[in-house]
C-alpha cells in the first residue's frame, strides 16, 4: 500500500472521525469542506474527539496532540487534493451534491488519486462515471464512533480495479479498522443488510401489539446470547433514523403495517423528544436502562 497523503472531503460527523483516526494512525490528512465556517465546526468536533480517544482508548495527551498536528484544513478543493493518494468522501447523502462533487473532483485531482465514498445508502456505480476514473473508485464505509466501532466495509462496483480494492483494504487496516471486503455491490453493505430487517421486524411486533419492548428484547437476548435486544440497539441508532427508514418503506410500498409503525414512532417517540440514548430516553430510560439490570433476563 503506497498511500501516505489522505484527503477527507466533508468534515461533518463521519468526516471528522475518519480524518482524526487516520491522523492518529500517522497519516498526513487534509480536511476539506465547502467554507471556513464548516471547517471551524470541524475543528470543534475534532477537539472533542481528543477527549474521547483519551477516555476510550487511554491515548496520551501527547498522542492526541500529535494526531491533531497532522491535520491541515482547506476549503479550496484543488489545493486540498494536491498530492493526495486517497480522497475519502463523506459529504451529504444527496445524489445531486455527490454527483457535482465527483465531477469537480475528477477534474482537479491528480491522475494517481483513488476516490472512496463513505455513503451509507447509495451505491458507488451511481457515481462511477462522474469520477472520470471508475477503476480507481469504490466504497469505503465506516461506522459512527470509528475509534471503537472499527468496521470498514469495502465494496467494489463492477468497474473497480482489483489492485485498488486491495490497496484500500490495506489502508483500512493501517488506520486500525477491521477490513470487511464485499465483492459485489449490496445496498446496506453487510451490517445493514443484517440489521435493518431485524430492527424492522422487532418494531412491527411492537406496532402490531404482539408483544412489548422488554419481552421482545428479552427473547432475543436469551435466545441468542446477545448483550442487547433490538430496541436497545434502536436507542443507539436513534429513533429518527429508524423512523426515516420505516417511513421511506411506507411511502414506497404503501404497506399499511409500515404506515402504522411510522405513525407510532412519530407520535409516541419523536414528538415526545424520546430519540434514544442521545436524549436520555427512547424505548428505555438512560442511564441504567432496565435491560442492564441483572434480573432482566430472569
Ligand atoms: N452519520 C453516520 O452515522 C454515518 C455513518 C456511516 C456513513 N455515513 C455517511 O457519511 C456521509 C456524511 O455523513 P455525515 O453524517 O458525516 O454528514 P454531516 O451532515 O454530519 O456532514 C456533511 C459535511 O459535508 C459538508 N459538505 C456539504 N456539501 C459539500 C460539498 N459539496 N463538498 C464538501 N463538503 C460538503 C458539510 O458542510 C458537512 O460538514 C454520508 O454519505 C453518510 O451516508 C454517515
Amino acid at each position: 500500500m503506497n498511500f501516505s497523503t489522505i484527503t477527507i472531503a466533508g468534515s461533518g460527523v463521519l468526516g471528522s472521525q475518519i480524518a482524526y483516526q487516520s491522523a492518529f494512525k500517522g497519516f498526513d490528512v487534509t480536511v476539506y469542506d465547502i467554507n471556513d465556517e464548516a471547517l471551524e465546526k470541524a475543528k470543534e468536533r475534532i477537539e472533542k474527539l481528543k477527549g474521547r480517544y483519551q477516555e476510550d482508548l487511554g491515548a496520551s495527551e501527547q498522542a492526541v496532540q500529535d494526531a491533531y498536528s497532522r491535520l491541515t484544513f482547506q476549503s479550496d478543493l484543488s489545493k486540498a487534493v494536491q498530492g493526495a493518494d486517497l480522497v475519502i468522501e463523506a459529504i451529504p447523502e444527496v445524489v445531486k451534491i455527490k454527483t457535482e462533487f465527483y465531477n469537480e473532483l475528477g477534474k482537479v485531482a491528480p491522475e494517481k488519486t483513488v476516490f472512496a465514498t463513505n455513503s451509507s445508502t447509495l451505491l458507488p456505480s451511481q457515481f462511477a462515471e462522474a469520477t472520470g476514473r471508475p477503476e480507481k473508485f469504490l466504497a469505503l464505509h465506516f461506522a459512527n464512533e470509528i475509534w471503537i466501532n472499527n468496521t470498514a466495509e469495502i465494496m467494489k462496483h463492477p468497474g473497480t480495479d482489483n489492485n485498488v480494492f486491495e490497496e484500500v483494504s490495506q489502508f483500512a487496516e493501517a488506520i486500525g479498522m477491521v477490513a470487511l471486503p464485499l465483492h459485489k455491490e449490496q445496498p446496506g453493505y453487510i451490517l445493514n443488510s443484517l440489521l435493518v430487517p431485524l430492527l424492522n421486524s422487532a418494531e412491527l411486533l411492537l406496532s402490531k401489539e404482539v408483544a412489548d419492548v422488554e419481552t421482545i428484547d428479552k427473547t432475543w437476548m436469551i435466545g441468542t446470547g446477545a448483550p442487547k435486544g433490538p430496541f436497545a440497539m434502536l436507542d443507539v441508532v436513534g429513533i429518527t433514523t429508524a423512523y426515516n427508514i420505516v417511513n421511506a418503506k411506507a411511502v414506497a410500498t404503501g404497506n399499511e403495517e409500515f404506515k402504522k409503525l411510522a405513525n407510532l414512532l412519530k407520535t409516541e417517540y419523536i414528538d415526545k423528544g424520546k430519540l434514544g440514548t442521545a436524549t436520555g430516553e427512547g424505548f428505555y430510560k438512560y442511564p441504567n436502562p432496565s435491560f442492564e439490570d441483572p434480573d432482566f433476563l430472569k
